[in-house]
């Protein structure tokens, strides 16, 4: 193990009030997203939207670290730089998704486990030698009746003590990413004792597998109530059960939490990240960052629709998300920040941008 490499990257990861980007979207994931704003589901035009992010001015300022997709670590830019030298250039540390998927667990009926351990190291060793300093593995969680079951809690668990270790084995810091997913009807308070729950699990089973808690970075959803409970909090409410769940669970040795957005709107999100720091920054013993996709992306992702022509406008649509949380983790944002036009539409209906997962 390479401890002071791991802590001293894991510490960089959440400096200097910046955040994580995530878009290592699978091919299935990406196509997804492309289709509903009818852009061609093709390696070309993957290869220009990341070209795109990668490539936006300033991206350095607000992102630490950027997490890639396989395909997107071995690609290049149009004229032939490698993707991977535009973020190294913007001082962008590389991190990339190495599960491979979550897929129905047998004997479990509406849930999943996810795969990826098989050949780990040795993709780990491959990463590494790209230049790729950090990991990130995402395990999701459904509530329901009876979900999550201790089967699938346990098995996703010990997987991601299992990746973990692996990747501080290679030299990469883990993201570790357990995902209590937003779909149903359930209350915040349900969502809060499932998270706690989930991240007890989770952090028994990092223990368990001698994962230095120093050296890596824990990925949780915010505490929040289904998408269509009809009881929806406020931000302080959301900020307050969030950081009330987080002190019960993660242990202070970890330097950093950044969050996944899950489907929540990209305003709502910089504002829930935002009043957690306002409330509580002082005296938290880690950092409370951002590691989001769709949260960062979307917007960005419907200016562009897949033409050239919108990539400036594209681009400064995802700087702004990028800055916004950075913002919040100062604890300065406000909607007020949120005045270009251009950033309306599924903003505002985040069912549908939960759906576009
Ligand atoms: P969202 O922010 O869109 O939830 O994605 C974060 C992520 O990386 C999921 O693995």
């Amino acid at each position: 193990m390479h401890a002071p490499g791991l802590i001293d990257t894991a510490r960089k990861l959440v400096a200097d009030d910046k955040g994580l980007l995530a878009m290592d979207e699978s091919n299935p994931t990406c196509s997804k997203r492309f289709a509903k704003l009818g852009i061609p589901q093709t390696v070309e035009a993957r290869r220009a939207y990341r070209e795109l992010i990668v490539t936006t001015p300033g991206l350095g300022e607000s992102i630490s670290g950027a997490i890639l997709y396989d395909e997107t670590i071995r690609q290049q830019k149009k004229d032939g730089t490698p993707l991977i030298k535009v973020l190294t250039d913007a001082g962008i540390i590389l991190g990339i998704k190495v599960d491979t998927g979550a897929k129905s667990q047998a004997g479990h009926p509406g849930e999943k486990v996810t795969e990826g351990l098989d050949g780990l190291r040795d993709r780990l060793k491959e990463y590494s030698q790209m230049g790729a300093r950090f990991a990130k593995w995402r395990a999701v969680l459904a509530v329901g009746d009876g979900l999550p079951s201790r089967g699938c809690l346990e098995a996703n668990a010990q997987a991601l003590a299992r990746y973990a270790a692996l990747c501080q084995e290679a030299g990469l810091v883990p993201v570790v990413e357990p995902e209590v997913l937003m779909a149903g009807e359930h209350t915040l308070e349900r969502c809060r004792e499932v998270t706690e729950e989930v991240l007890r699990t989770v952090f028994h089973q990092l223990y368990v597998q001698r994962v230095m808690l120093e050296g890596m970075i824990l990925k949780p959803n915010m505490v929040l109530p289904g998408l269509t409970c009809p009881r929806q909090e406020t931000v302080d409410e959301v900020a307050d059960a969030t950081v009330k769940c987080l002190l019960r669970t993660v242990p202070a040795a970890v330097p950093g939490v950044a969050f996944l957005s899950g489907g929540q709107s990209g305003e709502l999100a910089s504002a829930r990240l935002n009043a957690m720091n306002v409330r509580f920054k002082t005296r938290l013993p880690w950092a409370l960052a951002f590691s989001f996709a769709r949260a960062i992306q979307q917007p960005a992702l419907e200016i562009w629709r897949g033409e050239e022509a919108n990539v400036p406008a594209a681009q400064q649509a995802l700087i702004h998300r990028a800055r916004c949380n950075c913002v919040a983790r100062l604890g300065e944002y406000h909607t007020a920040m949120e005045n270009s036009p251009e950033m309306t539409s599924l903003r505002d209906n985040p069912a549908e941008l939960a759906e576009v997962r």
